[in-house]
């Protein structure tokens, strides 16, 4: 599909499987453009929780009867679909967490504890959300570490020639956004990871706001670990994935510590079980990740690349649109973006325009989006945000525009 084939996706019908969308907000029908927030869910991925929560229920591993046998093979399976979904060659490469922020702290703790030390840098981007940015504060802190940041222009570019500068002998972990939650910028992660390769350092990207956009595939982009979260890609809340190259995750040390990831216990010492179970102690989010499985295979169905293709056709129109709004500027204009569109408007605040928007049932985000140095870089303390989904539809892309004139009418 091309942005000159835009019906090719059928965007109504997509619609029909989402029971969120179809809702009244302040009287009016709602606009949901927050989907880099949080995306909304499919009814198949209810369904599967429902099922893995009521039939299907029986803890995982843990017993040789149907229940705990059904349980666990959905589990199982669950992962074998996340691996699929990121092009992983192993399905032992996938660990569950709670999200994105979690598995970073797990990279931050098992690797980094052990990997970084006195004088190492951690490289970063200027554009992290600062799920990938605190973690290494903190751990670079505990260490005598430091945490240097590659840095972008004003269209919201990386700039790689300071990159190749920056990653050097020094540095142990590359950690980069794929696509910029608040800028929408599409980065070259793959020469991050080459240069970060080429130094002997280990590539981490942050795939949050790529995953739910853009076939992934972890081989391609020549990383060695991979983050994302479930309700970002139309899955539940509290579940996400870290996929790590197996001879990276069986070095590192557990994360945490209890049941389930150890091979043997006795009162005196514990040996840990094998990878990915030793990064899992604890009864997992069974229907969680059932739940994200099921999100995936909808995404699946429908192609990420048609998705991506669909995307582009609303962020262009919203672009357009939008820009021609007197005293509105768009914070983010990189040649290549995901469908994420902060601006900034003359006179008035990102949280009033919010609110304002709000009454018209459009939903945006607004505030610094978890980029607080992206705002220090744009001298501005927040920005609006619309952020599009495959399920948005043109006409919502013009209630926006529109509602953004009507709105700022009225202050
Ligand atoms: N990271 C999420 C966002 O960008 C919460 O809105």
């Amino acid at each position: 599909m091309t942005v000159a084939d835009p019906c090719a996706f059928d965007v109504e019908a997509v619609r029909r499987d989402f029971p969120g969308l179809h809702q009244l907000v302040n009287r009016k029908p709602l606009v949901y453009l927050d989907s880099a927030a949080t995306a909304h869910t499919p009814q198949v991925v209810v369904d599967a929780m429902v099922r893995a929560t009521t039939m299907d229920r029986a803890n995982v591993h843990r017993g040789v009867h149907e229940l705990s046998q059904r349980a666990s093979a959905a589990y199982e399976e669950a992962r074998q679909t996340v691996a699929g979904f990121v092009g992983a060659a192993d399905a032992r490469e996938v660990i569950f967490t709670r999200g994105a922020t979690e598995s970073v702290n797990l990279v931050a703790s098992a690797w980094g504890e052990e990997h970084v030390g006195e004088g190492d840098e951690i490289v970063v981007t200027a554009m992290e959300h600062h799920s990938n940015l605190v973690p290494w504060q903190v751990l670079a802190k505990r260490r005598g570490a430091k945490v240097v940041a590659i840095p972008h222009d004003t269209r919201g570019v990386l700039d790689l020639d300071a990159a190749r500068r920056l990653i050097g002998p020094r540095t142990r972990l590359v950690a980069a956004v794929h696509v910029s939650n608040s800028l929408g910028t599409v980065n070259d992660v793959a020469a991050l990871g080459r240069m970060a390769h080429e130094v002997g350092a280990v590539m981490l990207v942050d795939g949050a706001q790529s995953a739910p956009h853009m076939p992934v595939d972890v081989a391609a982009l020549g990383c060695d670990l991979f983050v994302f979260s479930g309700h970002k890609v139309c899955g539940p809340f509290g579940i996400g994935a870290l996929w790590g190259r197996l001879g990276l995750l069986e070095s590192m040390q557990p994360y945490q510590s209890g049941g389930g990831m150890i091979s043997r216990v006795t009162l005196a010492e514990t040996g840990f079980g094998e990878v990915p179970m030793r990064f899992e102690a604890g009864t997992p989010n069974v229907a969680g990740a059932v739940g994200l499985a099921a999100a995936i295979r909808y995404l699946q169905g429908l192609g990420l690349d048609r998705i991506a293709a669909w995307e582009r056709v609303l962020l262009e129109r919203a672009t357009g649109r939008l820009s021609e709004i007197p005293g509105l500027r768009v914070v983010g204009t990189a040649p290549d973006k995901a469908s994420v569109l902060s601006f900034v408007v003359d006179g008035a605040h990102p949280s009033d325009l919010g609110t304002l928007l709000d009454q018209l049932g459009i939903a945006v985000r607004t505030g610094h989006h978890c980029t607080q140095p992206v705002m220090d870089f744009f001298g501005v303390s927040a920005t609006a945000r619309a952020s599009f989904a495959f399920y948005n539809t043109l006409d919502e892309v013009d209630a926006l525009a529109d509602g953004i004139i009507k709105v700022l009418s009225w202050m």
